[in-house]
């Protein structure tokens, strides 16, 4: 059955362009479920029509539509939208999402979704209120590499008994250059390693050593350690291992200072181990698997073309044409709990943002 779902895109910037690049492909593709890109809520309406011409949205591959670009406000007041991708900084998201959600509309926000879990649990209980769909844009679980590694080492079990997993979101930002003015350094913008890129290890130690998301999620403690930088006073170098109930460990790093390894993740098993690949590790396509016993390692390639933001959205149009307010996948508590995580680590390392007080 098609399902058409009509977005609304706010923020015209990097990763916004990125998602409407997966929306079109798939239109282009005669994909059964339809993205149409309705509007361009934007601080500037001739930087919105530069989106519109830079990332080449026509009525060809656009269901015949050709966005219109208007102010936050008249986004989340126009009638044709569905949905709006939510893809400004993190301390946008929660002044953002209440516009969205008062102006009845469904809301997939960026990660993290807001800059602490007191804001997060706000946001649920309104979007609920409303009866709207709210999801954390956490794309990496949606990706077919994740399923695939999960049936291998799960299902299969071919690397044995799992025990460790290490995983690391790091690139040099050659923070000392740029100005404190910068997303990656401005506190106000709750600039920081955790927030920003942190979030991916945690989620990967979430996805590879617990099959249960939310409230049913299997136990865990972890202790954490960041270093905050003397001048912008965030973090660009933090880590984190966690132990669960049953056993396992997870590693987890992530730096703006460093470029991370090569095999970002590397999921170890009594007979052998898993290792992930990407220039962007949020972006879970290329695993391989190596035996101890030296048979001939397995190899999993996602060649799809997308950027991998068509597998949340396809998810999405799918819950709400069912009429549904939360996705299975990354339910609600799912994002309070990884909320509530980064929450204690900064706490612990004393990183606190305005929002916090
Ligand atoms: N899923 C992923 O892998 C991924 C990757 C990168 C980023 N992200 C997330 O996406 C969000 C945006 O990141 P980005 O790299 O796309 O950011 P960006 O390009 O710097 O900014 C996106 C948009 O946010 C608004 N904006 C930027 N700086 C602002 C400021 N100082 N004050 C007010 N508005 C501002 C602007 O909206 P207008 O166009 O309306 O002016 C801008 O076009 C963040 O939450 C980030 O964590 C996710």
């Amino acid at each position: 059955m098609t399902i058409t779902l009509r977005w609304g895109i706010l923020g015209a910037g990097n990763i916004s362009s990125q998602f409407v690049f997966d929306l079109l492909l798939s239109n282009e593709r005669k994909s059964e479920t339809h993205h149409v890109v309705g509007s361009i809520g934007c601080s500037n309406k001739q930087k919105g029509q530069d989106f519109i011409t830079a990332n080449k949205i026509t009525e060809a591959n656009n269901y015949g539509v050709v966005p219109v670009v208007q102010s936050y406000q008249e986004l989340y007041d126009n009638p044709d939208i569905d949905i709006v991708y939510i893809g400004t900084p993190h301390t946008y998201h929660r002044e953002q999402a209440i516009g969205c959600l008062n102006g009845n509309k469904h809301v997939l926000c960026e990660k993290p979704m807001t800059v602490n879990k007191k804001e997060a649990e706000e946001l649920f209980a309104l979007a609920k209120s409303k009866k709207k769909f709210f999801m954390e844009a956490v794309w990496t679980r949606f990706f077919p590499a994740v399923k695939e590694l999960r049936q291998k080492v799960y299902d299969e079990k071919v690397i044995g008994e799992v025990h460790r997993l290490f995983a690391d979101f790091s690139y040099y930002a050659d923070v000392t250059k740029l100005p404190t003015s910068s997303r990656v350094r401005d506190r106000t913008l709750a600039a920081g390693a955790l927030l920003d890129i942190g979030i991916y290890p945690l989620t990967y130690s979430r996805i590879l050593l617990d099959d249960k998301v939310g409230d049913e999620h299997t136990k865990f403690e972890f202790k954490s350690f960041m270093t905050l930088d003397p001048v912008d006073k965030v973090d660009h170098l933090s880590s984190i291992i966690i132990k669960y109930e049953n056993g396992k460990h997870a590693i987890l790093s992530t730096s703006e200072l460093i470029d991370g390894p090569k095999a970002y993740i590397r999921l170890e098993g009594t007979k052998g181990w898993a290792e992930m690949y990407s220039d962007n590790p949020a972006r879970a396509k290329h695993f391989k698997i190596f035996f101890k016993d030296g048979r001939e390692p397995i190899e999993y390639k996602d060649e799809s073309g997308y950027n991998g933001f068509i597998y949340e959205a396809n998810a999405i149009a799918q819950d709400i044409s069912d009429g549904k307010l939360e996705n299975d996948t990354i339910p609600h508590a799912e994002t309070l709990l990884v909320m509530g995580v980064m929450d204690q680590i900064r706490k612990e390392n004393g990183l606190v943002y305005d929002q916090d007080n």
